[in-house]
């Protein structure tokens, strides 16, 4: 019984960890540019609007492939959505390693969002549905940790392939993983809430005697997605009739779009750039410097896990925000005091770091557990493609709006307004945002329901 029991453990896990793997493509593909950006710039005499272009792809792909995959995962699956990303994870990787010219490589790189999409809607949603209860938001914060080190592994790659200049094996190699994740994904199991959605109840009892470990598991869960089945998904309508869900719709948006302007990604897509301005000016020490920033953003994650349950979301995010505006406001005083030299220099790599490890800590995990508790379950599917899409448009905005700004602004008042932004978001924390720190998800819908303000819908209801 109980060798049982541990197999199954193994069998959970290794299913999680495929499944999560999804979030290790995303991190590879987002970070992978970062150090390829320079050389494809040199070898195709790119102007500054091509470069965005180039990075803002991914970023477009990737809001058209999560509004796809909203619809392709209520008729094809989870599973076989997975597969689908997995092909085109590896037909966009070897796309950009081949390209003959500047515009075939946006059109792979859109190929490749358009995978991101799919991917990053999918993955976090499978797992949230195979996973015992009990570990539910640590599976959702393995995914985070799996994006985190696929951005460190692209940093690694590059750096280590740039002593050669060679850019299109860094691109080309991510469909190394991607052909894992499609072996990979290939054995899962499809997901036993899709089967019993699509009146496959048996198999969906079979998929879950292969994962719990008891048979009263089995059958209590069955009963509950049978329960929550009953409750339709109807999200749009909901949408259009109720303004209270439009309340919970619009802060998934305004989450999404705060994690995006905090200026992670323009942190991480353009680091060696960043440190360069801070008077690096070799490029192995700039490559080696974005490798440090990917550790910090690995290590700070296990912050987040570790604080987050007892801290609680919103004292975690003000904290965050604090770190990440103080460490914008260094960066921004470094670059406007001419200090990008001896001391300067070093003084602005650390706010980099610092604001990394305020961004790993808070807002980077924290966004997409608050995305997945505060929808209520009859638009939940819908909630969470809006704020999946938000996220990829707002990322696609600021990456293809930081370079026209560093030469229009100049990199320290643009620093400055990533840090007036980070201060902004402290004030929103506080006035809107919700504590869902241990409240039950039926809680909150209840709350949310009967109007309670959004400050307040994490609250016990009766107090
Ligand atoms: C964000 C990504 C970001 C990543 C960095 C995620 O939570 O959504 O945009 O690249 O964190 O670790």
């Amino acid at each position: 019984m109980e060798a049982q029991g541990t197999h199954k453990k193994k069998t959970i896990l290794t299913i999680g960890f495929l499944g999560a793997l999804a979030g290790l493509l995303f991190g590879l593909d987002t970070g992978v540019i970062s150090g390829a950006l320079q050389f494809i710039a040199a070898d195709f005499s790119l102007s500054e609007t091509m470069q965005e272009r180039v990075v803002g792809a991914l970023m477009l792909g990737a809001a058209g492939g999560a509004v796809l995959a909203g619809w392709l995962s209520y008729y094809i699956g989870r599973k076989y959505c997975l597969i689908i990303a997995a092909f085109l994870f590896i037909a966009g990787s070897l796309l950009c390693a081949l390209t003959p010219n500047v515009e075939i490589l946006v059109g792979a790189r859109i190929v490749l969002g358009i995978a991101l999409g799919i991917a990053s809607y999918a993955a976090p949603l499978y797992l949230s549905e195979i996973a015992p209860e009990k570990i539910r938001g640590a599976m959702i914060s393995l995914y985070q940790l799996l994006i985190t080190i696929g951005i460190l592994a692209a940093f690694v790659s590059d750096t280590l392939l740039s002593y050669w200049g060679a850019w299109r094996w860094m691109l080309g190699i991510v469909a190394i993983p991607a052909a894992l994740l499609l072996l990979g994904v290939l054995v899962l199991p499809r997901s036993p809430r899709w089967l019993a959605s699509k009146n496959r109840k048996e198999e969906a009892g079979q998929v879950l005697s292969r994962i719990r470990e008891t048979r009263e598991e089995v059958v209590r869960e069955l009963e509950e997605i049978d329960n929550s089945l009953k409750i339709r998904q109807s999200g749009w309508r909901l949408f259009r009739e109720n303004s209270n869900f439009r309340r919970s719709v619009g802060l998934g948006m305004l989450l999404q779009i705060m994690q995006q302007c905090t200026g992670i990604n323009i942190v991480l897509y353009y680091a060696p750039k960043i440190i360069g301005m801070a008077g690096f000016t070799m490029v192995s020490q700039q490559m080696w410097g974005s490798v440090v920033v990917g550790l910090v953003n690995v290590l700070a994650t296990f912050i987040a896990i570790g604080v987050v349950d007892r801290w609680g979301r919103r004292p975690t995010l003000i904290s965050g925000s604090v770190i990440m505006a103080g460490s914008m406001a260094l960066l921004g005083t470094v670059l406007s005091l001419n200090m990008a030299n001896g001391m300067g220099a070093y003084i602005a790599v650390l706010a980099i770091l610092v604001f990394i490890a305020g961004f790993a800590m808070s807002s980077g995990p924290l966004t997409w557990i608050l995305c997945s508790e505060i929808q209520p379950l009859k638009g939940r599917d819908f909630g969470i493609t809006v704020s999946t899409v938000t996220n990829w448009l707002a990322n696609m905005f600021l990456a293809a709006t930081f370079l026209t700004l560093i030469s229009t602004l100049g990199a320290a008042n643009t620093f400055w307004l990533y840090a007036v932004l980070n201060t902004a978001f402290i004030f929103v924390v506080f006035l809107i945002i919700p504590e869902t720190k241990e409240i039950s998800l039926e809680k909150i819908e209840a709350n949310l329901m009967a109007g309670k303000k959004l400050r307040d819908i994490g609250q016990p209801r009766y107090r």
